[in-house]
């Protein structure tokens, strides 16, 4: 393989930005669907402490960390303290609850990794996943949602970027490609790397918000608002961050030993965190630490046969951003097996 680490993007990438900006601004959903999630989790709050007073709903994912497209389900965790009950028995009391209550294709998943109720609202036509206890991800959501506040090249790099991945097809764990929170991750450590910074290193700040969750110490800077300049030393487009960002995965990444921390705001060495071999069925060829779990390698789902496409398709998109006369359109061209 020939590496082109030197490579520099061509000379009109920045003509590009407006494009770029157009497709980011046409997967913004509108308002009125944000209302119609906000309502939907009210009526679900009065069922659900119907049965359960003290149990709260919280939105996480993606349609609360401020990373999601139009159309997106919704991710909701119950946060309930009940000894009596185990999770599965918690999920199928709240499978009937929903399901007395109209909501359509009422599920319960007991067995999955993250154990879930699936459902439908006829009346908004909202997907929904809840799962129970699951307070690391409301946090993590918390931390996704403050680096997006900071400098708006986040946002729409992750959009852009999330956009080709389900294009492509390399948007699903289960078939051993990247989860969307993964490659959000890679977005914010991405723009941690740029020189000038465009952004901090949350976690290394002085800590504002601290909160033991699941025996997990989350600590950070929250205060967002007061370094909304961070990034202003830089003023690179989005054209060429997303160009900068597939280089980066296609031709730079040291696969073979680094692994990328967020919590550190750099690469940090396989060798420390002793990913360097399979253990059971992590594989660490690519490997992306969750920014609270640091035994969590996000990047897990990823086997040898799913490592190949999805380097072939960083390369793909590298390459398309380099050479080819419409990328805004060659970028996103579905996959077709
Ligand atoms: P889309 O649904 O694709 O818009 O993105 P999303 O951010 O909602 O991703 P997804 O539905 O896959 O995951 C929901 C949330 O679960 C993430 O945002 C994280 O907060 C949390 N999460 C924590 N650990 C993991 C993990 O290992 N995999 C995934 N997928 N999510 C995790
Ligand atoms: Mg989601």
């Amino acid at each position: 393989r020939i590496r082109r680490r030197e490579l520099e993007c061509r000379y009109d990438i920045d003509d590009m930005t407006p494009l770029f900006l157009a497709i980011y601004r046409s997967l913004i959903p509108a308002e009125e669907e944000k209302e119609k999630q906000k309502q939907l989790l009210v009526s679900l709050r009065k069922l659900v402490n119907k049965e359960w007073p003290d149990a709260e709903l919280h939105l996480y994912g993606s349609c609360a960390n401020s990373f999601d497209v139009s159309n997106s389900d919704i991710d909701i965790c119950l946060a309930i303290d009940d000894s009596k009950m185990s999770k599965s028995e918690i999920l199928l009391k709240l499978a009937d609850i929903l399901e007395s209550d109209n909501l359509q294709n009422v599920q319960a998943l007991t067995r999955a990794r993250v154990p879930i109720v699936k459902m439908m609202d006829p009346v908004t036509g909202i997907s929904c996943d809840i799962c129970i206890n699951n307070l690391l991800a409301v946090a993590n959501t918390k931390l996704l949602r403050d680096y997006a506040q900071i400098d708006e090249r986040l946002r729409q790099l992750a959009f852009i970027v999330k956009h080709w991945a389900k294009s492509r097809g390399v948007n699903e764990t289960y078939r051993g490609t990247l989860s969307s929170y993964a490659y959000v991750l890679m977005c914010i450590h991405f723009l941690q790397q740029r020189k000038p910074a465009i952004l901090p290193c949350l976690q290394e700040m002085e800590a504002t918000y601290l909160a033991n969750v699941d025996g997990v110490q989350c600590a950070y800077f929250d205060q967002v608002d007061r370094i909304r300049h961070f990034g202003a030393q830089n003023n690179e487009s989005i054209a060429r961050l997303l160009w900068g960002f597939f280089h980066y995965w296609a031709y730079c990444h040291d696969y073979a030993n680094d692994v990328i921390s967020v919590r550190a705001g750099r690469n940090i060495s396989k060798q420390l965190k002793d990913w360097t071999r399979r253990i059971g069925n992590d594989r660490h060829l690519i490997c992306i630490e969750d920014p609270f779990e640091t035994s969590h390698d996000l990047g897990r789902v990823v086997d040898k046969y799913s490592i190949k496409i999805l380097r072939e398709e960083f390369e793909r998109a590298a390459d398309v951003l380099q050479y080819d006369s419409n990328p805004s359109v060659t970028l996103f061209e579905p996959y077709v097996p």
